[in-house]
């Protein structure tokens, strides 16, 4: 008995000593990321939800050379996936949806420096962009691709064909980062516009684009003198798209994150994607 008792009284001291150990290394860590997330946790937007309501009016930040995400339709207006999406959040809240076309780099630090309510625009939900907004339940999740003109895909096979090539990427996406991570041997061209980058690849400006799924696949439906190439590029777990909001936006969130999910769940959002890819594929044959 007294051995058992002696037993039980080492392991808990140790166990004591080992929780003592582990809340202490966790608060020095918490010490060291203390400076660089105070500036975050301290911005305060948690009336959010109540300013967009008190105005009457869902500000909408997007970039529009994105099919079937966000694309301008026959008559000029912005139309696609992310424009369903805003439409009825701002139906929830039971304000009006004002939609800002802007250049994709420029949409986050808008919406940082408050002149947006909120960003859809094929936005990948990334660690290093989530240290600055806040993002909602993810709503697609695409696979990275590689663009070239039919007449080249038998060259461009493999990411080494691309070394020395010019491999074009949207300035301020996500695409760009992977060029110059994974392929670092081509040369790599940063344009604004992703219809910019379509123009340059058809002319021979560009050897080769790296872009999103959804939105190659509607390019090559589009321009038969293009196609998705052979060339692999490994998908990372955090490229989802979401919506983006202010940091610390509290019931904003919450209620984005009803909507996205009620539309994820009836299947809404796929339908939507098929809907705007067959238009912009009318679109492109009437031009
Ligand atoms: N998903 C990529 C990113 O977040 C590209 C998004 C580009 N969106 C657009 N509307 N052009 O960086």
């Amino acid at each position: 008995m007294k051995k058992i008792l002696t037993g039980l009284l080492i392991a808990a001291g140790t166990l004591t000593f080992l929780a003592g150990c582990s809340s202490s290394s966790s608060s020095a860590k918490a010490d060291q990321t203390k400076d660089s997330t105070a500036a975050e946790s301290k911005v305060d937007n948690s009336s959010a939800l109540q300013d967009i309501k008190d105005s009457g009016e869902l500000v909408l930040g997007t970039a529009a050379d994105f099919a079937p995400f966000e694309f301008p339709d026959g008559d000029g207006q912005t139309t696609g996936t992310d424009i369903e999406i805003a439409q009825a959040i701002a139906d929830d809240l039971g304000v009006k949806l004002k939609i800002m076309d802007l250049s994709f780099d420029n949409l986050l630090s808008s919406l940082q420096a408050g002149k947006l309510d909120i960003v859809l625009s094929g936005v990948s939900a990334t660690e290093e962009r989530a240290k600055s907004v806040d993002f909602s339940q993810a709503y697609f999740t695409p696979t990275q691709e590689i663009l070239v003109k039919k007449d080249n895909a038998a060259a461009f096979q493999k990411a080494t064909d691309l070394t020395d090539k010019n491999l074009g990427a949207q300035k301020g996406s996500l695409q760009e980062d992977i060029a110059n991570e994974q392929f670092s041997d081509s040369k790599i061209v940063s344009v604004p516009l992703t219809t910019n980058l379509i123009v340059q690849l058809k002319s021979g400006g560009l050897d080769a684009v790296i872009m999103e799924s959804a939105v190659a696949q509607s390019y090559v439906n589009a321009n038969d003198d293009l196609v998705i190439s052979d060339i692999e590029i490994p998908a990372d777990p955090n490229e989802s798209y979401a919506a983006a909001l202010p940091k610390n936006c509290g019931d904003l969130k919450t209620e984005v994150d009803d909507v996205i999910k009620k539309l994820m769940d009836d299947e809404t959002i796929d339908q939507w994607i098929a809907k705007y890819t067959a238009l912009a594929d009318e679109q492109a044959a009437t031009e």
